[in-house]
């Protein structure tokens, strides 16, 4: 029986570890005979749970960054529309890095940033996200690495939130607000 808030389950826990164990093979295969070194950077808060996981079905050695962006709110660097609010602590110019996402909605999140973080000159800039709405997509964004293609609902739960909460859940689920107040 799912949470109060939640109308059903849209990938439990053995789904969601499939897909992981999946998009960690296929980035180890992808990086294998790679020479510069990898940076894994995460996006905050959502993709925290996500990377957690992912990065330890990844078999191959890594760095791992963290980066907090917003659209709104007080930010100390800003870039057009979207602001810094915490960047990244290691530079990433000449190294590999893997942009880790919970969700690409519209796209224009990850477009802004892989403009900001390529013009750090990386070797190489690649995108994960474990879930991607495309019936939703706005600007066009390079996967590639995607968990999951969901329809056009609105889902919390392994990372994603609605208002912070929610992002503990075990399982991705479509939020229904009829159900949140009980
Ligand atoms: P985009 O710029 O529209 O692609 O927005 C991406 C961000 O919106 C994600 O990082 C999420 O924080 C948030 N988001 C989009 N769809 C959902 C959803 O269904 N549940 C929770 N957060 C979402
Ligand atoms: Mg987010």
């Amino acid at each position: 029986m799912p949470e109060a808030g939640i109308d059903r389950v849209l990938i439990a826990e053995d789904a969601i570890k499939e897909i992981v164990t999946r998009l960690g093979k296929e980035i180890t295969e992808h990086y294998k005979n790679s020479k510069s070194e990898l940076v894994v950077v995460g996006l905050l808060r959502g993709s925290f749970v996500f990377m957690a996981d992912l990065i330890r079905k990844i078999d191959y050695p890594m760095i791992t960054d963290f980066l907090t962006v917003s659209s709104y709110g007080d930010s100390t660097v800003s870039s057009g529309n979207l602001k810094v609010v915490m960047d990244l602590d290691e530079s990433i110019e000449g190294r590999d890095v893997l942009i880790v996402e919970d969700i690409v909605d519209t796209g224009n999140t990850f477009s802004k940033v892989l403009h900001i973080l390529e013009s750090r000159g990386p070797a190489s800039l690649k995108v994960c996200t474990f879930l991607n709405k495309p019936a939703r997509r706005e600007v066009e964004v390079p996967i590639d690495f995607c968990g999951i293609d969901i329809p056009d609902e609105f889902v919390v739960g392994y990372g994603l939130d609605l208002a912070q909460k929610y992002r503990n859940l075990p399982y991705v689920g479509i939020f229904n607000p009829d159900t949140a107040a009980r």
